[in-house]
């Protein structure tokens, strides 16, 4: 989604603004723009497109000023073009804004027709508003206070005034949006990674608080104009993890970091020495788990295929009913929860709006709520009882990957430590899982040989009019995490399907255009995934088989076959993961797309 910067500082605030925005560029855009001080008024320069051409404009621009905001907009109302860009300016306030005004209409209405509108979005409403406002508080902070109390909806905005050339004021409700202080310069932005280079040190909105920034010093209110005392977050990832260290692609780099990240969302929860866990520990709900009878995993997209394997592993080895949701379903669902329910949240951002808004839900209903987020002190993870991370360092791509591999690891663990505490699982058969485990990032690294075989594939598969992802079981989840990878990236059409459902429908689509990925491993159901797999071959489709070390028959049987290591059954989605997205890359790569930011798509959804 959009992307905020805002400085206040000794160095050029042009370039400051537009190093942060390049370090969001991962969250989508389809416009880009900024308002910096020179000789006492913000000069405003926007661009349709990509931060290049914004970059291009700026080229010959000097500002003599101190203070600027910045903008990288995800098209909501009104069309991506230069005039519907960010910043707004009106009669001497600029704003940038993420989200959704959702009285737009009606607080535009009230406005009446003396209000001359310049663009189609609802983020100029807002500074018409405190444009009114400051005419007669002539003062910004006190302006903003007053319009907040009128705007629903879910939004971050930064507005600045050119009568106050030394001040900022930043609010929210919703998307997130971070102030931090380096020497004698306050930053302002919707995540770390556009403050990272500065300072490591930052404070985080919540909803409906204020930050006012003057000077080189800021401070927070709640939305009735009273100070508060806010807690100072140190953050552990350093500017460095969010570069591309010489890979072509942010998402081929975090592909390939896989093994590492498995190996450091581990770490935390293992005794290594005794291969043991105690993940239920480190949750913080350590005593909730003992009387629950349900567990419900929510989430979207690839976090809810995480969950799903998640499901699998928890109701295979803990003998626990499990339950999965999309939080966009759930969340309208009057849901029907026993007092014993656990739920457990997943999402790489913490930010995902359905997500936050089961979370809300889930609290008012009184369910103790986990959460696995990857970004620490995000707003899921902050609002959570009980918090495990995935620990995989930022990820960029907008396609998830590692964050992805990661939750699969932690969500083993919960699983071994959920039997374990329920006397389902003996001390040796623990040992077993974990030692799996701790193998498995030594087995990815054998994997990722497999990304030379899909780039010299690349031509030929995407030429296939579309791909039936297949899997049973654990490996179910799988297949459908695979499909959504290669729709996301290719554009192209692609379906994950329980292999058993086949004859229920998707059989009709095979023919040899079709590419059929079957995932399948040697584990209990190989026997009956190899009967589907022979049934789409006699149909004359494609196979691409992804199966265990030393099956000869498979590769008999298969266009394409990929051995993977032999490992336990419940470890076999790790290592599957990775063939399944180099494919959606080099495809997405041949086809000339742009890996890192797909059309349409934005890293962190943080509107519904
Ligand atoms: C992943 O490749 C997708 N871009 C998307 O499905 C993503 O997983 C989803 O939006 C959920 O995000 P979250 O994990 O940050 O909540």
């Amino acid at each position: 989604m959009c992307g905020i910067v805002g400085y206040y500082g000794p160095e050029n605030p042009k370039d400051v603004i537009l190093g942060g925005l390049k370090s969001l560029e991962y969250r989508g855009y389809d416009s880009a723009g900024v308002a910096i001080l020179n000789h006492g008024e913000f000069k405003r320069v926007r661009a349709e497109g990509k931060l290049s051409t914004l970059q291009k404009k700026l080229e010959h621009e000097a500002f003599d000023g101190h203070l600027g905001i910045g903008h990288t907009r995800w098209a909501t109302h009104g069309a991506p073009v230069e005039k519907n860009a960010h910043p707004h300016t009106v009669r001497g306030i600029s704003l940038v804004h993420n989200g959704i005004i959702e009285n737009y209409l009606e607080l535009k209405e009230e406005l009446g027709p003396q209000a001359q509108f310049t663009s189609d979005t609802d983020s100029e409403l807002v500074a018409h508003l405190i444009a009114g406002e400051i005419e007669s508080t002539h003062d910004l902070l006190a302006s903003v206070l007053r319009v907040l109390p009128r705007l629903q909806g879910a939004y971050s905005i930064l507005v600045v005034s050119k009568d106050h050339p030394d001040e900022m004021v930043a609010f929210k409700n919703g998307p997130p949006l971070i102030v931090g202080s380096a020497k004698g310069a306050v930053l302002v932005a919707s995540d770390v990674q556009a403050i990272l280079p500065y300072t490591k040190k930052v404070v985080y909105l919540n909803d409906l608080e204020i930050a006012h920034i003057k000077g080189e010093s800021f401070e927070i209110y709640d939305s009735r104009g009273q100070a508060l005392k806010k807690v100072v977050t140190t953050i552990d990832w350093t500017a460095e993890q969010a570069q591309k260290e010489g890979y072509e692609h942010f998402m081929l780099k975090e592909i390939f970091e896989q093994p590492r990240a498995v190996a450091r969302a581990l770490a935390p929860h293992v005794d290594v020495a005794k291969h043991t866990t105690n993940i239920l520990e480190n949750t913080g709900l350590a005593e909730r788990f003992h009387g629950i009878d349900r567990i419900a995993i929510i989430a979207c997209g690839t976090s809810f295929y995480a969950g799903q394997v998640g499901a699998y592993l928890i109701e295979k080895l803990a003998g626990i009913t499990v339950t999965t949701d999309i939080a966009s379903e759930f969340r309208y669902r009057d849901p029907v929860l026993s007092k014993n329910t656990l739920a457990v949240l997943i999402s790489q951002s913490g930010e995902t709006a359905d997500t936050l808004a089961v979370l809300r839900q889930l609290k008012r209903l009184d369910v103790p709520v986990l959460s696995l987020c990857n970004v620490k002190n995000s707003t899921i993870d902050r609002e959570s009882d009980g918090h495990l991370y995935m620990n995989a360092g930022p990820e960029v791509g907008v396609a998830s990957t590692k964050a992805f591999t990661s939750t699969l690891a932690v969500l083993h663990l919960v699983a071994v430590g959920i039997a374990r505490s329920r006397g389902r699982l003996s001390a040796l058969d623990e040992e077993r899982y974990i030692r799996a485990l701790l193998a498995a990032p030594a087995q990815m690294e054998t994997v990722l040989a497999c990304d030379k075989f899909f780039s010299e594939a690349a031509t030929t598969l995407k030429s296939y009019r579309g791909f039936l992802y297949m899997g049973r079981g654990v490996n179910y989840p799988i297949a459908l995490e695979g499909a959504l990878k290669l729709k996301e990236l290719a554009y192209m059409h692609a379906e994950g399907y329980a292999a058993g459902e086949m004859k229920h429908g998707p059989l009709a689509l095979i023919d040899a255009r079709m590419a059929v990925v079957m995932l399948a491993p040697s584990d209990g159901l190989y026997e009956k995934t190899l009967s589907n797999l022979e049934e789409a071959k006699a149909r004359g489709g494609v196979i691409i088989s992804i199966g265990t070390f030393g099956n000869e028959k498979l590769r008999d049987l298969s266009a394409h076959y990929l051995a993977l290591p032999r490992a336990e059954w419940s470890v076999n989605p790790l290592l599957e993961a990775i063939p399944l997205q180099l494919l959606a890359y080099h495809v997405a790569h041949a086809l000339g797309h742009d890996v890192d930011q797909p059309r349409n798509l934005a890293k962190s959804v943080t509107v519904e």
